[in-house]
């Protein structure tokens, strides 16, 4: 594995667009990012390693896709460790522009992402999805890749980023790559940070209600209602933990679904104090 003891950091698009120029890769990598990098992050940026030779990072804490109560500005941001621990797996530039450099200038344009940007978390979340498509929307355009790096752990995001990009015609190749979970089941997270210990325990909940609906399907149970609150009990057994939503749906366009079969999602998303947590299995019926 190419492992950089630095990874040069950029903060402006021109910064950008000159130091990918000098390089001149064969083949350039983005693994776009909101930093506090961990597992999760680094499965992306290693193997976009394995893939091209340029890897560059964006580390951006996007505020078009938080929400007026959500935790834009408590979001952690460490700069210099995340620029490390990125080197460290392989990436050779950072791109951590200020809010300033991508929306300051002009700000007319927002990508509208219609029925997929409206289910599960977008529900819950309006207008999220939008400044998800928009800010990757941008990215691409600044680094000009062939290939980006995005995780399961969001499902719905990484749907909406294949979505968009055929829609909007781009030349990207999008690499989904699997959930980074701890010992206990629990997806790595940036807002895992947020969970005091006892929230910690009680998280666990949200992996096992899924594997739990999972396990009930392959067992031959197909009455979704029942799957359903079944898992749910799980999750409301946590006196910790509030439920959002848990649902299943088609995986490939998160369909409403009557009948339990072919490729399906099974997504769930909880609050365990401030924090909102999201996870989800995908399985083939
Ligand atoms: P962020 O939450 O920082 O996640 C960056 C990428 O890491 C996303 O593609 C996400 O799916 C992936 N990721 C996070 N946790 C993971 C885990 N446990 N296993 C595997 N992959 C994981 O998602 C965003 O930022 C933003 O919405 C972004 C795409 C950068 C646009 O602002």
């Amino acid at each position: 594995m190419k492992a950089f003891k630095t990874a040069e950091i950029t903060k402006t698009i021109h910064e950008i667009r000159q130091s990918l120029n000098n390089l001149s890769f064969n083949t350039i990598a983005l693994v776009p990012t909101m930093g506090a990098l961990h597992e999760g992050h680094l499965s992306l940026i290693k193997r976009a390693a394995q893939d091209c030779d340029g890897v560059v990072v964006s580390i951006f804490v996007n505020p078009l896709q938080f929400g007026p109560e959500e935790d834009f500005n408590n979001y952690p941001r460490d700069l210099e460790e995340d620029a490390k621990l990125a080197a460290d797996a392989g990436a050779g530039l950072i791109f951590a522009p200020s809010v300033a450099e991508i929306y300051g200038t002009s700000n007319h344009t927002i990508i509208n992402v219609k029925n997929i940007g409206r289910v599960l978390c977008g529900k819950s979340r309006p207008g999220h999805f939008n400044g998800v498509a928009t800010v990757v929307v941008k990215l691409l355009n600044i680094v000009k890749p062939q290939n980006a790096y995005f995780g399961e752990k969001d499902w719905q995001q990484l749907i909406i980023v294949r979505r968009v990009v055929v829609d909007l015609n781009m030349d990207v190749r999008i690499v989904g790559m699997a959930t980074v979970r701890d010992q206990d089941g629990l997806a790595v997270s940036s807002r895992n940070r947020y969970l005091s210990d006892k929230q910690r325990l009680a998280a666990a909940a949200l992996p096992a209600a899924l594997g739990l609906a999972r396990d009930m399907i392959a067992e031959g149970e197909r009455d979704k209602n029942k799957i359903i609150s079944t898992a749910i009990e799980v999750i409301m057994n946590q006196p910790g933990l509030k439920l959002d939503y848990l649902s299943l749906c088609r995986a490939d366009d998160l369909g409403e679904i009557d009948i339990i079969d072919g490729k399906i999602l099974i997504a769930a998303a909880v609050y365990a104090g401030e924090a909102r947590l999201i996870d989800n299995l995908v399985i083939q019926v």
